[in-house]
């Protein structure tokens, strides 16, 4: 009896405090500050250098855009990402999901869950399949073009071979190289592999793939991926390495340099290219060690991420002129920008 009347007391006060709100907001609606807006941002893993770097910029663009985030970190897990959702929907009902997902390649359980509470979901940095996003009109996606930054590693590392003529160590007339890929089903990795590859044989170059492995754009296991190679094969017949990010074409160099080259002595020199232009990578391309990398924007993303996020809260019309981006398909591409010696001083970021 006690419990159900304090139940009871609760149900009354919860109900009374509901319509104080209530009335206190319809009293003063029209001069109280606006209400906070809040999101929901769902990172895969902020172990991951690029991610991390981004999410600083989102968290800093959050705050001069004044909108209010509640921050998570799936950890690579993709059951832990959903329970976050899933939480983060039940306590700010309505709420809008900016995410990036853990199940790189449709982030399809998320769209459900999006669909179901009904509030707009923007992926960005890991672009979920066409058909995927198509189930939804409220799911965005925020990004870089994979092919394009394919496209550019290939003009960054033809420029270096036509500079460099004695680049066919073996002389068999074709580039002896190691393709190192990020995720298996990120859309970067075979975006930029491929587009890499064609952008090599437009250009008149026949590529010969020594190894093709997966190092799913870590530092770490792309070293492990050096070590365990050379131990079985000669480090001098290798004539380019192409990574589809930076961290692991660090991880390339670093091991490289344990092995004595690209250290500065021409002859015992690699090309290796990478993705993101990381610190760390504009660096390396200004003392030599590495021959190029693509910028990939994050203030740009980040900045879109949470412009985006703004207007679709706010119910406002998505559109060049208030995203400041081309927007197509509920799609907004942020532009690479190629990055070696000649601008490495002079890029704005
Ligand atoms: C970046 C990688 C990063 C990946 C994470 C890519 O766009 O180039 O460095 O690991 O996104 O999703």
């Amino acid at each position: 009896m006690r419990n159900l009347y304090k139940t009871a007391l609760v149900a009354v006060v919860a109900v009374l405090g509901f319509r104080m709100a209530a009335t206190a907001d319809a009293v003063t609606a029209t001069e109280v500050t606006p209400a906070v807006n809040k999101a929901g941002v769902f990172y895969y893993s902020l172990n991951d250098l690029f991610v991390n770097s981004l999410s600083a910029q989102i968290r800093s663009e959050a705050q001069a855009q004044e909108l209010e985030l509640a921050e998570y970190d799936a950890e690579n897990d993709l059951l832990r990402q959903l329970s976050q959702v899933r939480n983060f929907l039940t306590v700010y009902r309505g709420q809008a999901l900016m995410v990036n997902p853990v199940d790189a390649q449709n982030g399809e359980a998320v769209l459900r869950a999006a669909r179901k509470a009904n509030v707009p979901v923007i992926f960005f940095n890991r672009r979920p399949s066409q058909g995927a996003l198509d189930t939804y009109n409220k799911a965005w996606y925020v990004g870089s073009n994979p092919e394009l930054s394919g496209l550019y590693q290939a003009q960054i590392l033809t420029d270096y071979l036509e500079n460099n003529i004695n680049w066919d160590k073996n002389g068999n007339g074709k580039l002896d190289y190691l393709l190192i890929k990020g995720e298996r089903n990120h859309a970067d990795t075979q975006g930029r592999s491929a587009a890499f590859r064609e952008g090599m044989r437009a250009a008149g170059y026949e590529l010969n793939a020594l190894d093709v492995a997966y190092a799913d754009f870590s530092y770490a296991r792309a070293v492990r991926y050096l070590q365990n190679y050379l131990a079985g094969h000669d480090i001098g017949e290798i004539e380019a390495v192409v990574c589809n990010n930076d961290a692991m074409a660090l991880g390339i160099i670093d091991e490289l340099q344990h092995r004595g080259y690209n250290e500065g002595d021409g002859s015992r020199y690699i090309p290796v290219v990478g993705i993101d232009a990381t610190e760390k990578a504009l660096n390396a391309v200004k003392d030599g060690s590495m021959v190029g990398t693509v910028y990939n924007n994050a203030p740009a993303v980040a900045r879109t991420v949470v412009r985006l996020t703004s207007l679709l809260t706010r119910g406002e019309e998505v559109n060049v002129k208030s995203l400041g981006m081309p927007v197509s398909g509920r799609q907004v591409m942020v532009p690479y920008v190629k990055v070696t010696l000649a601008n490495v001083g002079s890029l704005r970021r």
